[in-house]
């Protein structure tokens, strides 16, 4: 098997959401039906609003989405914050009462962490520092 790096799946009828570590060169099913890939956004419209900030604070690291905010309603949500650093893999899932931030403790500064955020409406959004 080929390390790949993460790869994201969610299934559109339940929502539910599939990561692997190590590409399983399968496509994960749910619901009857083979779940889709989720590719990070690469466009610059939105960027404002979806993509997480990093800020590091001794062995202590804040996932902030967004230099503006991003609503937090059942319509339409920050559904999670993903923050790894390479060797280990956090996740926070959020309720509609939290804001689009995610706080992550005890993880290891080898290199760079990568941080994900999820839209329900706008997908996935990812950066590093
Ligand atoms: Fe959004």
């Amino acid at each position: 098997m080929k390390q790949e790096g993460l790869k994201f799946y969610r299934c559109n009828t339940c929502g539910n959401l599939f990561l692997t570590i190590i590409d399983p060169n399968i496509t994960p099913t749910c619901c009857g039906s083979s779940m889709e890939i989720l590719e990070a956004n690469k466009v610059h419209e939105g960027a404002e609003k979806h993509v997480p900030i990093i800020k590091i604070n001794h062995d202590e690291v804040k996932v902030k989405v967004g230099i503006q905010p991003h609503p937090m309603s059942a319509e339409h949500r920050i559904e999670w914050i993903i923050l790894t650093d390479g060797s280990s893999v956090n996740i926070q899932k959020l309720s509609l009462t939290s804001e689009p931030i995610a706080v992550f403790s005890g993880m290891k500064r080898d290199g760079k962490f990568r941080a994900y955020s999820f839209c329900n409406i706008h997908g996935l959004w990812t950066s590093e520092k």
